[in-house]
């Protein structure tokens, strides 16, 4: 993708494929489909549906049909890796728990990276029929007008999100004790429980901050870009730099950024 025109064409791609795939997922919620328990803590929380995998089916047939050359990256489905310096990285349904119980949170994500860099993506919530879509240096959009990260310069008047691990005994950090030291200080808390929507409510201004442990490069690929493009700041909970392998991740408005920083700090020491 050498010119601006061509990540404009890829983008419209992204976007339809997105769009095309929450509407899959849309009519599994109309109707019935099979509930599978994967990982370690079998049946109970780590869970997939017949969404997820019809979503993915289809993202992956039309990304192999146009690409053939690209590497993808998906939650449900091992991918031979080619080579490519061209990476899609696909959620064919973040917020499956949601989805199950008929939640009304959850979307399609998926990114393009150029080898380390995400170059551009697309959120789509189909009960709101909500895109949130961005071109790394062309600035975030929602169903095409152009968003930006709140103002909010205190906590107590920011509202933020976070989401709790699957795996339940991870450490060496707690996540009960982030969010003990967080709650009290802020506006409103929320679990979502879509990572791919909260990023993208922090990309539109809905969210102030959010802040989550151990979430796979699916969960944000799209989501970092949509954040960076409105404006907004990324780092891990130390104020580092992060990638999509990043284990966990700090996503604000960057005027509260430092004062989330300093209360995660202090739950590592509480
Ligand atoms: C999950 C959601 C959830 C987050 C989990 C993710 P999934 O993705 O984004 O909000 O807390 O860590 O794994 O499994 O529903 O695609
Ligand atoms: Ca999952
Ligand atoms: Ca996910
Ligand atoms: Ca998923």
């Amino acid at each position: 993708m050498k010119t601006i025109h061509d990540a404009k064409e890829h983008l419209r791609f992204v976007v339809n494929l997105a769009e095309q795939a929450g509407r899959i997922v849309a009519s599994y919620a109309r109707g019935s489909f099979q509930v599978t328990g994967k990982g370690t803590q079998k049946d109970t929380i780590d869970i997939v549906t017949d969404a997820d995998h019809a979503s993915e089916d289809f993202i992956l047939g039309e990304i192999r049909k146009r690409f053939p050359e690209h590497d993808i990256l998906t939650e449900e489905t091992i991918t031979e890796k080619k080579g490519s310096d061209w990476l899609w990285v696909v959620d064919p349904l973040d917020g499956t728990v949601n989805f199950s119980h008929g939640y009304p949170a959850f979307c399609v994500s998926i990114a393009l990276m150029q080898n380390e860099t995400i170059v551009l993506g697309a959120v789509y919530d189909p009960l709101r029929q909500e895109t949130f879509s961005a071109i790394r240096g062309q600035g975030a959009f929602m169903n095409g007008n152009r968003i930006q990260v709140s103002t909010a310069e205190t906590l107590s008047r920011s509202l933020v999100a976070t989401g709790f691990p699957y795996d339940r005994a991870y450490s060496p950090i707690n996540n009960v004790a982030e969010f003990n030291q967080i709650v009290t200080k802020v506006q409103g808390m929320r679990r979502g429980g879509s990572a791919a929507l909260d990023l993208s409510y922090v990309a539109c201004g809905r969210l102030d901050g959010f802040w989550e442990l151990k979430l796979k490069p699916w969960d944000m690929a799209a989501g970092i870009l949509l954040v960076e493009e409105a404006g907004g700041i990324i780092t891990d909970r130390y104020g580092k730099p992060t990638s999509v392998y990043t284990n966990n991740i700090v996503a604000s408005n960057s005027r509260i950024h430092p004062l989330l920083l300093e209360l995660l700090a202090k739950s590592e020491s509480a």
